[in-house]
């Protein structure tokens, strides 16, 4: 495991940038999203003034009509004026004090001398200040012959209506007929007309309420008036009005549910659709990557890449972009409307939301470190994972169980740390969110009512600030989760771009092609050497040899002299350092790694099988061989036998981890590539399973079946291959031998004593 290969610098903003250059075949798709998020935003944004108005038209329907109230009552008190009053009385009472009358009082009989006086007093009094209200003070009698009955633009007026109005007070407003009819004359109020006696029902009625009536007892009192005020001042439900609202909300929040279903849908489409152009960029990654990476990456975090990344990043760019779209254009659209609808509640509302965002955006701060470090975790936990059971039965042999559970203790209590808070500071997120709109809830009703009741608002418009707050938090809670969900897939893009931007193998263009049938097959290895990444020392050096068409070359030398480095250079997995290699002396160089590998058949130590059937895994990827050939393969080779005492024969399925032995497997792997036809063949160890006899049965059948071919041989057993051609005994990466069996011998190397000593065991 490479831990510093997985622990990278994250930078949030490039990782964004590049994910979107990345999805620039969506683009269009993505834009239309956009559009519909916004329109769909917008008309969400529109319901809450159509609420206000619909809750205003219903508050009109239930309470009474004020503006009529109001009319009628301004229409009566504007005649009780004091002007008007003081204007109308003394036309009203016409006093006759001329000096025939006062000396009639004067002379009466009936009249006391005490109320005489008081009417010489009054009459001086009057005659300064011309208030008749001091006549109350006299005598019924005196009134009689100062006030008699009178007309008033055609209204009798008797002299008890004059002392009725005499008598008028603010508390007490009895208006006798003759009286009503003159100062509450007949009026039409929208429509309605209110007569005389009507009009004095609702003065006194409203007299006798008083200042602290509350609306119940004005309900009850507009219940006991007569019809024509009650036709005026009774509540009317437009239901015109509140039908046509009605019918707009429902389309609006239609609409609104329309296109945030298309939008999901194209979102949902994109996302899917864009993973699984990334995974297909990965697979096609992995066969362009030299083989190098792999050497220096473990293959659990390169699974981690295509499988969970990936999908964090459909996952979280669904959740998130589309919604941050919708909620920026809530949040700005909401703002708008509320400070046109009403800036004191607005600002309210806007700072009692924004002081809890602010809490939420410090939390969310502290929580991105836990997002990067909970799928670095998790690529760690699956190479682990993969390393172990990759090799079970070693880890138990070596009862290293223990040492690889610590090791998997400790990555899973990683994973389950980073994952516990990271999910618990986003799960903090929703409770939090609640809270701050609950809070702008009641600021909103606080303010509001403070206004309602100063008469600046309605009461629609603290229901319409109710779902502002609503229209207005739930996007911050949203922008904050989309925040969240961006930081999921910038964490895990960074990790899948990085993987999809490791340095490839050079691009082989203007290469030259070998056709398979013009081969002759010569190999000239030329001064090769060549160092692995990271090796301090080259692990072949100088590497000399000449395999001519037809022959067969073993390779021969201890474990780590690098045989298997140079197969790996002859197939071009590596590119060597210096030297060349020539096959028909065309430089390797010259040639495409594809066309390389179609020239040669290779059989490795590594058996690899596919869930299969034993006869689709013999002629794996070719076509045009007849089962015949399948079957005669088998027999040559000793496996035919095997084959047909299992359940289904050549037809049983096997896999990676079924109860084939290794050196069947290695059979198998064998029988596959003598179907092949190339000019080359390789066949590193790939005996090294099987049993000395079976050994000797494969490679006499391969001496058959590779006459003509130019052969490479790497075995451990050395008798068997005695009869090659040419011998390179190799040690530390050089050729320290070469030669045929006998001359080796004869020499008494290095060759000689490595054989000896295998009949010596
Ligand atoms: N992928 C690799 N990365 C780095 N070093 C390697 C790699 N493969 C092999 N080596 C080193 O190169 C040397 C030769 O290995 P190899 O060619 O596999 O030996 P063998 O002769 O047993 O086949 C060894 O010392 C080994 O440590
Ligand atoms: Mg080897």
């Amino acid at each position: 495991m490479h831990k510093e290969e997985m622990a990278p610098a994250k930078d949030f903003k490039n990782a964004i940038k590049r994910l979107f250059h990345e999805l620039k075949p969506f683009h269009i798709l993505i834009s239309i999203s956009f559009i519909l998020a916004i329109v769909g935003s917008i008309l969400s944004i529109m319901s809450p003034s159509k609420l206000t108005r619909l809750t205003d038209t219903i508050t009109d329907g239930i309470i009474i009509r004020k503006d009529n109230l109001t009319e009628l009552t301004n229409t009566i008190s504007n005649k009780f004026t004091s002007e008007s009053m003081s204007e109308l009385i003394p036309k009203v009472l016409s006093p006759k004090l001329d000096n025939e009358t006062i000396s009639k009082v004067m002379m009466s009989k009936d009249i006391s001398s005490e109320a005489k006086k008081t009417f010489n007093e009054t009459l001086t009094s009057i005659s300064t200040t011309h208030n008749y209200s001091d006549l109350t003070k006299l005598d019924e009698k005196i009134l009689k012959l100062i006030l008699p009955d009178t007309t008033y633009e055609g209204v009798t007026v008797s002299t008890s209506d004059k002392i009725a109005l005499l008598n008028i007070s603010e508390g007490n407003i009895n208006l006798t007929y003759n009286l009503q009819k003159i100062f509450l004359p007949d009026v039409t109020i929208a429509n309605t007309l209110v007569t005389s006696t009507e009009q004095y029902k609702f003065v006194s009625a409203m007299n006798s309420l008083g200042k602290d009536a509350s609306s119940t007892d004005l309900y009850h009192a507009i219940d006991d008036m007569p019809d024509s005020i009650k036709s005026l001042v009774n509540p009317i439900m437009d239901m015109d009005k509140i039908k046509s609202i009605v019918i707009f909300l429902v389309i609006l929040y239609l609409c609104s549910a329309l296109f945030s279903f298309l939008e999901a849908l194209i979102m949902t489409h994109v996302s899917n659709k864009f993973a699984y152009s990334l995974r297909d960029k990965i697979s096609k990654k992995i066969h362009v990557l030299p083989l190098k990476y792999f050497d220096l990456h473990a293959v659990g975090d390169t699974l981690s890449r295509v499988t969970n990344d990936v999908d964090t990043i459909a996952q979280s760019m669904n959740q998130s972009l589309s919604t941050l779209v919708s909620s920026v254009t809530l949040l700005l659209g909401t703002i708008i409307m509320m400070f046109v609808t009403n800036p004191i509640l607005a600002i309210t509302a806007i700072v009692s939301s924004v002081l809890g965002f602010m809490g939420m955006i410090a939390v969310l701060s502290k929580s991105q470190k836990y997002f990067v470090a909970r799928q670095t975790e998790l690529g760690n936990l699956n190479g682990h994972i993969e390393e172990i059971y990759s090799g079970l039965n070693v880890v138990k042999a070596y009862n290293a169980k223990e040492e690889a559970d610590k090791t998997f203790d400790m990555y899973n209590e990683r994973v389950q740390e980073c994952n516990e808070k990271s999910q618990f500071l986003s799960g903090l997120m929703m409770p939090m969110m609640s809270f701050i709109g609950n809070f702008g809830y009641v600021a909103v009703c606080i303010v509001g009512a403070l206004l309602t009741m100063n008469g600046s608002i309605t009461f629609g418009v603290i229901i319409a600030f109710i779902t502002y707050v609503r229209l207005f938090t739930s996007p911050l809670s949203q922008i904050a989760q989309a925040a969240t969900s961006m930081q999921s897939t910038a964490a895990a893009s960074e990790r899948v771009f990085e993987f999809l931007d490791e340095e490839e193998m050079p691009l082989e263009e203007n290469k030259r092609h070998l056709e398979l049938k013009n081969v002759k097959g010569n190999i000239t290895f030329k001064d090769v050497t060549f160092t692995y990444d990271g090796n301090p020392k080259p692990t072949i050096t100088n590497f000399q040899a000449e395999a001519k068409s037809g022959q067969k070359i073993a390779i021969v030398g201890p474990t780590g002299s690098g045989k298997t480095t140079i197969v790996n250079l002859l197939m071009k997995f590596y590119d060597i350092d210096s030297g060349d290699i020539l096959i028909d002396g065309i430089s390797t160089k010259d040639l495409t790694r594809d066309n390389i590998h179609s020239l040669f058949t290779m059989v490795l130590q590594d058996t690899w099988l596919f869930e299969g059937t034993i006869k689709e895994n013999i002629i794996y990827n070719r076509e045009g061989i007849s089962d015949e050939e399948v079957y005669n393969v088998c027999k040559k080779i000793g496996l035919d036998h095997f084959i047909r005492t299992l359940p289904d024969g050549y037809d049983t399925v096997v896999s990676e981890n079924d109860s084939v032995s290794q050196g069947q497997r290695q059979l198998l792997t064998i029988a596959r590539s003598m179907l092949s036809h190339t000019p080359f063949l390789i066949l590193d160890e790939a005996t090294s399973n099987v049993d000395t006899r079976t050994e000797e049965l494969v490679q006499s059948a391969m001496d058959k079946l590779t006459e003509g071919k130019t052969s490479f041989i790497i075995a451990h057993r050395l008798s068997t291959i005695r009869n090659a051609d040419l011998i390179l005994v190799m040690k530390d990466g050089k050729i320290i031998e070469t030669g045929n069996h006998d001359e080796l011998m004869n020499k008494n190397g290095f060759y000689a004593k490595l054989y000896n000593s295998q009949f010596e065991l």
